[in-house]
């Protein structure tokens, strides 16, 4: 858009609808509401994402001594060749623009004798993580939205958790069938009311579906709402299959989902069996030892648990400095102290768990999705960036990228993005209040343990099947459910980590060969050629 004077002057209330509030939300919104007023709708807290949670830091070429060229070799080499370079080069060369946008925004990234900080984490050739100590979402997470708030263009609306995406199909005067997203219907989760929220553009940003597993260390509401609402409304899904597993989670029988970030391993921490006492790293990759991409290191500790009959590996930073020690990882040290593990002088208890979805709604370099209207940033999509793993520290990268991305397409295109018509209401005649809420923990139960037992870091043909026929019979259940009942948040949030985990299975089924994060003793081969796994709907 060239000025103000290409925008229309009769601008409805809200011209861009933003669905989530962590890192990709949010930059789009600041990116945006140079020109437009924009709307972020979020499910519970403004901070309840994974970007609040981040720990490690942001991946970029700052130092002398690096390069673009190896940032890029890095990523591939951890995505196992299924990355898409253009995407890429394009991520990795805007990196160092946007670690400024956020010191600019306040970030306050730690510093020495004048240089950012760089911290080293598995599967990079070079010390290039930005970070403010080991809490750098919580860091971001607050710089964007407090400049969010401040901005007199953007509201923030949580506590909305959405439902579908309002397309063709829901306008009110004739039933156009299009799949033109116009917005999204959401729950007010204070008032139980269904609201219908339009715009000219949509924007996903809702984050990842970790919690289809029973150990994760995501948010609550990871539970890949954006990717199920964009699969319903038409969009096609890819590389549902690759789920990263974060090697080091705490073991704690309280605390479930506590990560103990990869910078532990990058600053010296060693995996010990507790078994054997000895590093266990050698026997899977000699040379990179415990900075071998996550994949590796967490199939590793996998096995270990299991040839052993362990509960948990060692993770041992002990033998490096206190002050060191204190100094680098100040959060979790306090959180470990509060456990009675003291990091400096013991080791700590992990295993691996869920972390990351690196499949997800298909987005192009514009971020635009299959369906006119809608785009999609940050952990909710597959742009074709971590392949079949993510490094470590790419995926707040990606976030801040494709949120400005996303945000100056829809700038450009502007005046190609009719109003919205007027939409059918939320239909409430034919549903009652729930009857019976223990089927919803029940079924959200099931679901996490099946997907981890038999759709986790080692896979066989048979678990995939064992795990595709009790989606077949949750399905109806569910299905049956929610068009019989009032939605609640835990309704809708378990309609969608059904239906997440039905793409997964079926991604996982999709691919015989092993690649990456997706492991199967039934074929151990790696294809000369890498595919992704698209879905159609
Ligand atoms: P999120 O930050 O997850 O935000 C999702 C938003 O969508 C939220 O506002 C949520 O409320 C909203 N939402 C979801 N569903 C709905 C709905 N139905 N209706 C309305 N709103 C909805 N990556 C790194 O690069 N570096 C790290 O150091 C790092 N550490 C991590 C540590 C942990 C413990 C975890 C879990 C992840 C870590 N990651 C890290 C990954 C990274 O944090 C996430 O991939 C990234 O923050 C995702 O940002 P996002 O904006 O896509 O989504
Ligand atoms: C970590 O700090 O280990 C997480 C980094 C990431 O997920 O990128």
């Amino acid at each position: 858009m060239s000025g103000a004077q290409s925008m229309p002057k009769e601008l409805e209330a809200h011209d861009v609808l933003i669905i989530g509030s962590g890192a990709a939300g949010l930059t789009a919104a600041l990116v945006l509401a140079e020109k437009c007023r924009v709307l972020v709708l979020a499910k519970g807290a403004l901070d309840g994402g994974s970007t609040n949670w981040a720990q490690g830091g942001i991946a970029a070429v700052l130092d002398a001594g690096d390069t673009f060229d190896d940032h890029i070799r890095d990523t591939m080499i951890a995505g196992a060749g299924l990355n898409r370079r253009e995407t890429v080069e394009f991520v990795i060369e805007n990196a160092p623009a946007a670690i400024h946008r956020l010191s600019d925004l306040g970030v306050p990234f730690n510093a020495e004798a004048g240089s950012l900080h760089l911290t080293r984490e598995g599967g990079h050739s070079h010390r290039r993580i930005v970070h403010v100590d080991d809490a750098t979402g919580a860091a971001v997470q607050k710089a964007l939205q407090k400049a969010a708030s401040e901005h007199p263009n953007i509201t923030l609306l949580p506590g909305r958790t959405c439902i579908d995406l309002i397309t063709g199909r829901h306008e009110a005067a004739r039933y156009s069938g299009s799949g033109r997203v116009w917005g999204v219907y959401a729950l007010d989760e204070a008032t139980g009311r269904v609201e219908a929220h339009t715009a000219r553009a949509t924007i996903l940003a809702t984050g990842g579906a970790g919690r289809v597993y029973q150990f994760s260390t995501a948010p609550r509401g990871a539970t890949g709402d954006g990717i199920a609402m964009a699969w319903r409304a038409g969009a096609r899904v890819s590389n549902m299959e690759m789920m990263q597993f974060h090697p080091t989670c705490l073991y704690n029988l309280d605390v479930k989902n506590f990560l103990i970030t990869e910078a532990v391993r990058g600053e010296g921490g060693r995996l010990i069996n507790p078994r054997t006492g000895k590093r266990f790293m050698e026997f899977y990759d000699a040379e990179r030892l415990e900075l071998a991409p996550r994949d590796i290191v967490a199939r590793a500790i996998d096995s270990e648990i299991k040839k052993f009959g362990l509960d948990y590996v060692h993770l041992d930073i002990s033998h490096m400095p206190a002050d060191f020690v204190k100094g680098h990882f100040p959060n979790i040290y306090e959180k470990l102290i509060g456990l009675g593990i003291d990091m400096t002088t013991q080791p700590i208890p992990v295993v691996p768990a869920q972390h990351y979805t690196c499949g997800g709604v298909l987005i192009d370099l514009d971020g635009r999705t299959d369906l006119p209207g809608l785009y999609a940033a940050g952990e909710c999509t597959e742009s074709g960036l971590h392949g079949a793993n993510r490094l470590a520290s790419n995926s707040l990268l990606e976030c801040f990228v494709f949120g400005d991305v996303a945000a100056r397409d829809i700038l450009r295109r502007w005046d190609s993005f009719d109003a919205p018509p007027p939409v059918r209401a939320w239909d409430e005649s034919r549903v009652t209040d729930s009857d019976e809420e223990v089927v919803i923990k029940q079924n959200w139960t099931e679901i996490r343990r099946f997907m981890w037992n038999y759709v986790g870091i080692v896979r066989t043909n048979k678990r995939l099947e064992r795990a595709a026929h009790r989606i077949r019979m949750l399905s109806g259940e569910v299905n049956d459910y929610y068009g019989h009942f009032r939605v609640t948040t835990d309704l809708i949030e378990l309609r969608n980590l059904l239906q997440s985990a039905e793409l997964i299975v079926r991604s996982a089924r999709a691919r015989h060969e092993s690649r990456g994060l997706h492991y199967t003793l039934d074929y151990l081969q790696t294809d000369d050629v890498a595919v992704d796994t698209v879905i159609v709907p």
